[in-house]
Formats: structure tokens, C-alpha cells, sequence
């Protein structure tokens, strides 16, 4: 089965309404590279502009509260992002994971919210350095897709991030070696979950890469993208990582 390439982009808590400029850069070289979908999570305070700005990009939010609505404070709902102009969310980064503790049920849960506001999602895992050294990176991946990939995820809506913390900002990659052998793995464990929907699913690659990392690691057979937190805050850095994935 042939899937199309996604590059994402993941903001974090980066940018201001100056830095939406960056976005019309990023459009362009998506529109010019029609074979790939090309994406950006931005905080949610940027998503109505940058909708509003780049109509023809996908905006999307990075977190969704898994409550449709309620007396929880200081959260955002998926149709409240919906209603902004987002078209995807981001669940279960292991920033939220290790910063306000999320779990792999809790990502589970958003990524239901996110569906039935008619958003798509990327839902993210990864092993920590220690497990990776302990050996254990491929039983913490396969742990964290059996708790959080809903019983009819698949690839219309669906997307996996495999996110190994310890490359995440470090400028620190696996081996393409590894990157393609945990890969394979979440895919081996996704259609255990999911049967033949597995080989739609589209299996994202995050941490650290780059321009120049790009090309190597977009061609691993079953990569079928990026998820890109520096080199998504400007054009300059985002499009060669787009235009790598088109020239595949
Ligand atoms: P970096 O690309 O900055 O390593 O971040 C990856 C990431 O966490 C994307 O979600």
C-alpha cells in the first residue's frame, strides 16, 4: 500500500503572531510539492490566525482536552480548536507526558475527543534514553501503541509519531538501521491492533531531524514522514525537509 508522505511541523511553546510570516513560506513549498501532505501544530492562541492566513496548509492544535466540554480550567477542547480552524491535534507528545504527567490512556482518550470533532491525529511514543540502554525501547513502544491506539484508528485519521525522547532537541538520531527496525515493530504491533487498517497507518518519524537528516530517514520503508519541532519554526529550515520528501 502506498502512503503518502506527511511532514509535520510541531511549534511547542514557540511563535507570535510576527512568526505566521514563516507560514507563508511553508504553504508555497507545500503547494509545490503536491505528492506531500504537509502540516503545522501551532499553540493554540496562533491557530485561528494561522488558518485564517494560510487557508490551504493544515493547521492543527498540539493537545486536546479529552472532555468535550466541562469545568476544567485552563484547557481547550477539541471543538474548540476545530472551531479555530484546526484540522488535526497532537497527542500524547512526551513533552505533556513528562511535563504534566499524560499517560498513554490519557492519549488514547484525546485522540477519541479529536475524532469526533472531525479533527485527525498524530499520536506520538517513544522510549526514554535509560529504556533505549536498558534494551527495552521496543517493549515501551509497543506498550505505549497497545494503550493508546483507538480499536478503528486507521489511516484516514490516524497517524503514529515515533518519538524517541532522547533524540527530541538534542540533535541526537538512531541509527537509520534503528529508526527503520522500530518502525517496523509499531507497524507489526499496530496491525495486531487494527488487522490490515496497520498498513494505511501512517508511521512519522520526530527528533531532531533536519534538511540534512531529512532524505536518509524519509526513505526507510515504513517512515512515511516527519514530525518536526525546530526545523518547523522557520521556512528557511522547514522547506528543505518538504521539498526532501517530494523529491522520495
Ligand atoms: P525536534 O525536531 O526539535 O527534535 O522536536 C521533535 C519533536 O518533539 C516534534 O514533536
Amino acid at each position: 500500500m502506498t502512503r503518502r508522505k506527511l511532514v509535520a511541523g510541531n511549534w511547542k511553546m514557540n511563535g507570535s503572531l510576527a512568526c505566521l510570516d514563516e507560514l507563508d513560506g511553508i504553504a508555497a513549498a507545500a503547494a509545490e510539492s503536491p505528492g506531500v501532505d504537509v502540516a503545522v501544530a501551532v499553540p493554540f492562541t496562533l491557530i485561528a490566525p494561522a488558518a485564517q492566513r494560510v487557508p490551504a496548509l493544515m493547521i492543527g492544535a498540539e493537545d486536546v482536552h479529552e472532555a468535550d466540554s466541562g469545568a476544567h480550567t485552563g484547557c481547550v477542547s477539541a471543538g474548540m480548536v476545530r472551531e479555530a480552524g484546526a484540522r488535526f491535534a497532537i497527542v500524547g507528545h512526551s513533552e505533556r507526558r513528562a511535563d504534566q504527567g499524560e499517560t498513554s490512556h490519557d492519549a488514547w482518550a484525546k485522540a477519541a475527543a479529536a475524532r469526533r470533532h472531525g479533527l485527525t491525529v498524530i499520536a506520538c511514543c517513544g522510549e526514554t534514553e535509560a529504556e533505549r540502554n536498558a534494551d527495552r525501547a521496543e517493549r515501551v513502544v509497543q506498550a505505549q501503541i497497545e494503550k493508546s491506539v483507538p480499536d478503528h484508528a486507521d489511516g484516514s485519521w490516524f497517524t503514529l509519531a515515533y518519538e524517541p525522547r532522547w533524540a527530541i532537541g538534542t540533535g541526537r538520531t538512531p541509527t537509520l538501521e534503528d529508526i527503520q527496525s522500530i518502525h517496523a515493530i509499531a507497524r507489526a504491533k499496530l496491525r495486531m491492533l487494527v488487522g490490515d487498517a496497520a498498513d494505511g497507518i501512517r508511521i512519522l518519524y520526530g527528533g531532531s531531524v533536519t534538511g540534512d537528516n531529512a532524505a536518509g530517514i524519509l526513505s526507510c520503508p515504513d517512515v512515511d514522514g516527519a514530525l518536526v519541532g525546530g526545523a518547523s519554526l522557520t521556512a528557511a529550515k522547514f522547506v528543505p525537509i518538504i521539498r526532501a520528501a517530494a523529491a522520495l
